[in-house]
């Protein structure tokens, strides 16, 4: 239970400018495969929505490197960058 309750911490403590760059990122960049906000475009790429909020560094290595028909992002964007998308994914289309 402790660590549930860290992990919601972690969600909540990312800033709304962080949120704000990841999205904009994400638009740029991802949208094309993964669908604006998010939303699944129906070609079978990962439903991000669906992405576990707990999973950062399985995002940042996915996001990074590349997965299957992903490419790799790590010569496009930092590491930072894919923080932020990765604030962005969690955080910035699932608030209540
Ligand atoms: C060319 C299309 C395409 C683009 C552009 C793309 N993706 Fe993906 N993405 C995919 C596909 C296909 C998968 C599913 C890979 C698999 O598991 O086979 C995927 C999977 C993922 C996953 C899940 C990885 C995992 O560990 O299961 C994440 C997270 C993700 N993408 C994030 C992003 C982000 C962030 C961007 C923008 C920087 C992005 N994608 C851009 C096609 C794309």
């Amino acid at each position: 239970m402790a660590y549930a309750g860290a992990q919601a911490q972690d969600a909540a403590t990312f800033k709304p400018e962080q949120i704000a760059a990841g999205a904009a990122l994400y638009k740029k960049n991802c949208a094309i495969c993964h669908g604006e906000k998010m939303v699944d475009t129906g070609g079978g790429f990962f439903n991000l929505l669906t992405f576990p909020p707990a999973q950062r560094s399985r995002f940042m290595t996915s996001v990074g490197n590349g997965k299957n028909s992903m490419p790799p992002w790590k010569s496009v964007l930092s590491q930072e960058q894919i923080g932020e998308l990765f604030a962005y994914v969690v955080a910035g289309e699932k608030k209540p």
